[in-house]
């Protein structure tokens, strides 16, 4: 899939966004080395807690499918802001991939690269328990 393929992908997922809490709509679509891609959108609850962000619907998506090797994600918001990911998702995302590239959009489909290290430097992983 090509970059704009994947960018699309992700604002394709905000209209499935389950968000009558906050409106907030996100998108997310994951590539793996061997080009499957998972897409995901938020998943809100009433109880609040049990939300889900879009990139964590993907990502578990695709390790229940058995992929774990992450090359890059696009999340796709509608705010005039790039749409970054929150620091549960970048942890998520660091289990498997700590260097992967996080392509975010806004509203206007510009986007705004990051690796992942960039957006949460000095993390913990799987490393420190071995
Ligand atoms: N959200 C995501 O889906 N991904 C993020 O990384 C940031 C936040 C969702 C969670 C919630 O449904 C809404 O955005 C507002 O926080």
């Amino acid at each position: 899939m090509t970059r704009e393929e994947l960018k699309a992908a992700a604002v394709t997922m905000l209209d499935r966004a389950y968000c009558p809490y906050s409106h907030f709509a996100v998108g997310a679509a994951l590539e793996c080395a061997d080009g499957t891609v998972f897409t995901g959108c938020n998943i809100e609850n009433a109880a609040f807690s049990p939300t889900i962000c879009a990139e964590r619907t993907a990502v578990a998506k695709a390790v229940s499918e058995g992929h774990t090797d992450f090359v890059r994600i696009v999340v796709a918001g509608r705010c005039e802001s790039f749409c970054v990911p929150c620091g549960v998702c970048r942890q998520v995302l660091r289990e498997f991939a700590p260097d992967m590239e996080i392509i975010c959009l806004n509203s206007k489909g510009e986007e705004q690269v990051f690796t992942l290290s960039e957006l949460l430097p000095h993390s913990f992983g799987p490393e420190f328990l071995a």
